[in-house]
């Protein structure tokens, strides 16, 4: 029997553009996107799923004959800071809803997202190891560090094939970031582009690892391409992309926008942010199945500033539309 994905969470920064890479590899009718709301203009099989209610995701699995699983959905750092308890709840129970339907239908691969949230105090800043010390300050971060905990116990006592990546901060042109720390590195380029003065949440200093939505894109389908042998971390793979502080990404945008005005107006982000590594070792990743990544800041920005000029010339100001 051939790939049947399912993606949970797939109106998301990640999980809209992850939906397309995968209809592009196994064809649109192997990938069922999920989410809470139906998305406009979606173009393939879509479903309504709430991951709080197992008994809908299992009818959506025997329905399509699903054999894997991409769980995306999660309340993220800053945001979950607002309502710690209900962000426990939902980040957990979705998990063991999916880790449980899973392991019921003997799906093939489950995909499940962690982040460089998971480290705080005790692990160190720079080219932090896969194995540092966990001690998150967030309780999106001890939801992530619990998950990939549950991720590794049921590969360990059922058999079920889970994989993960910490991701670190995502930036793309595609799709917009929602309640996260490291969101500002998306938003400073809309702002570049609508050619308005950007307040930055962080520090000018905050240095924190960040990846191009390309690269993450990549490297969630090596991972999941990558034959069962060959994946020996079972909790969750560092991975890097590139490593830059707000000073350093606005120096690189006023080579295309001279005029480009910030002010820095730290919040309680930043304290998020500076318990966060500044960079990561990913030599597992790199050694298991060959990660690589292939974006620099610079690249970065040359893409994200085209592909938002392109798509503020063609439609409105609202970023909300920007979602393809
Ligand atoms: N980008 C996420 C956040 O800032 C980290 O996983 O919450």
């Amino acid at each position: 029997m051939g790939t049947k994905i399912l993606i949970i969470g797939a109106n998301g920064q990640l999980g809209s553009v992850l939906t397309e890479e995968l209809k592009n590899k196994f064809g649109d009718e192997n990938v069922i996107a999920s989410d809470l709301k139906e998305r406009d203009n979606y173009n393939g099989i879509f479903e309504i799923i709430d991951a709080t209610d197992s008994n809908r995701i299992e009818e959506v699995v025997t329905k399509y004959e699903i054999n894997q699983i991409y769980h995306l959905a999660a309340i993220l750092s800053a945001k979950g800071e607002e309502t710690p308890l209900i962000t426990w709840d939902i980040n957990m129970k979705t998990l063991f809803n999916v880790l449980e339907v899973s392991r019921r239908n003997k799906i093939d691969r489950v995909f499940f997202p962690s982040s460089i949230a998971v480290f705080g105090e005790g692990a160190p800043l720079d080219n932090t190891p896969d194995d540092a010390y966990l001690n998150p300050a967030t309780v999106y971060g001890i939801s992530k560090a619990a998950g990939e905990n549950w991720a590794q116990y049921y590969f360990l006592r059922y058999g079920l094939d889970v994989r993960s990546i910490r991701y670190p901060g995502v930036i793309g042109y595609q799709s917009l970031p929602g309640g996260g720390t490291t969101d500002y590195a998306v938003d400073i380029y809309h702002k570049a582009v609508l050619k308005e003065e950007f307040s930055c949440f962080l520090k000018e200093d905050a240095t924190l690892p960040m990846i191009f939505m390309d690269d993450a894109i990549r490297a969630t389908i090596e991972l999941m391409d990558a034959p069962k042998k060959d994946i020996n971390v079972r909790t969750s793979y560092n991975i890097a992309g590139i490593s830059f502080a707000p000073a350093e990404i606005v120096a690189e945008i006023r080579k295309l926008y001279p005029d480009f005005k910030v002010k820095y107006e730290p919040d309680f982000r930043q304290e998020i942010a500076s318990r966060w590594p500044r960079s990561i070792d990913d030599a597992s990743a790199a050694s298991d199945w060959g990660w690589k990544p292939k974006f620099d800041l610079k690249d970065i920005t040359e893409v994200m500033i085209q592909k938002l000029q392109e798509k503020y010339k063609k439609g409105s100001r609202n970023k909300e539309i920007l979602m393809f």
